[in-house]
């Protein structure tokens, strides 16, 4: 925090008590939460000691050549299919927060978990939040070994070692979901996290703010940990991936009634999910995902599978023979 010259002595101890230790956690804080966490603080000098930190951390005006530099150093995680990644342009990249919906039991969490698997093998320090329940460090184990222990040449991947970059939070309620996000600065800079995944991000807030009238509070705290993650991935350079459930919306046809699926979170998620991934299924293991709205990818579609080795390729019919 002494990096920046518009903080004074007094102000430091008074923003660690909020959870501000250095520059990057300021920022993601953001300036109206210290504004109004801080009442006693004149709002002329928190401006001030904002706008120093945003222009040192590169959130502020830049020549396009800055800029540049500041994209090339953007990474990208796989999915564990190649066909995924490809209508990913490469994958799940920093600075994104990558939506994949579908309906219940399609396989988001399993991609989840192998995006996770995948990212740590390679020694990517990630977070998983598990807001459900339903995720395992022992499937994250086994995903991890199908793929880079059993039947594969030297040198193996050593499983004590990949696990120790691994992150794993259960958030039993909202309350502990809100609290882990108000906190994850610390465990992103002392970890250097550069992956965090969420599976799932909305279902908790739907079960705790039930019904119509408690849809703008619910609408509210969702858009508070949204704009959390997206500042988190820009500041950090880190790449946000989550899960989400659909809901079915009755629509009218010349055939009769139908049903189409819409991710939940409404506009407030729709604006910050990007690239959103919708997964349907495809027949047996297979399942299919297709680019939706994405401001910087064509909508494309492609298939992949779900098996004992999380999210994996459709095998071409050579390797089938070569099974065979
Ligand atoms: P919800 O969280 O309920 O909305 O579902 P989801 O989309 O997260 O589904 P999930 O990722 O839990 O995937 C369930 C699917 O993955 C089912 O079709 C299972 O058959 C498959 N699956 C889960 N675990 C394994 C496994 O260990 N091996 C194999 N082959 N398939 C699995
Ligand atoms: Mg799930």
């Amino acid at each position: 925090m002494t990096e920046l010259s518009s903080i004074d002595s007094g102000l430091i101890p008074k923003l660690e008590e909020i959870g501000v230790f250095s520059v990057e956690s300021l920022i993601v804080k953001g300036m109206n939460e210290v504004k109004a966490l801080l009442p006693e603080v004149d709002e002329k000098k928190i401006t001030r000691v904002f706008m120093e930190a945003w222009r040192k951390k590169g959130f502020w005006f830049m020549s396009a050549k800055e800029y540049e530099k500041t994209e090339s150093e953007r990474e990208v995680f796989t999915t564990g299919s190649k066909a995924l990644d490809e209508i990913l342009g490469g994958g799940i990249w920093t600075w994104n927060m990558a939506e994949f919906y579908g309906e219940q039991g399609i396989g988001k969490s399993q991609v989840l978990q192998t995006i996770a698997s995948e990212a740590i093998v390679k020694g990517v320090s990630t977070v998983f939040i598990d807001t459900e329940g339903t995720c395992r460090a022992s499937r994250i184990k086994e995903i991890i070994t199908k793929r880079h222990i059993e039947g594969v040449k030297e040198p193996k991947v050593n499983l004590e070692e990949v696990q120790k970059k691994l992150t794993f939070i259960q958030t039993i309620s909202t309350e502990i979901l809100f609290e882990v996000i108000d906190r994850l600065p610390l465990t992103v800079e002392t970890k250097n996290v550069k992956l965090i995944c969420i599976d799932s991000l909305i279902s908790p807030l739907r079960s705790e703010f039930h019904g119509r009238e408690m849809l703008a509070e619910r609408q509210f705290a969702l858009a508070r940990i949204l704009q959390k993650l997206r500042t988190m991935a820009r500041v950090y350079n880190l790449a946000v991936a989550f899960t989400n459930q659909v809901v079915a919306v009755p629509v009218q046809s010349y055939t009769g009634d139908m049903f189409s699926y819409k991710p939940t979170g409404g506009y407030v998620l729709g604006h910050v999910s990007e690239p959103r991934v919708w997964i349907r299924r495809g027949g047996g293991a297979k399942r299919i995902a297709r680019v939706v709205d994405s401001s910087w990818l064509p909508e494309r579609e492609c298939v992949f599978m779900i098996t004992d080795m999380g999210a994996v390729d459709v095998p071409s019919r050579r390797e089938d023979k070569d099974v065979a």
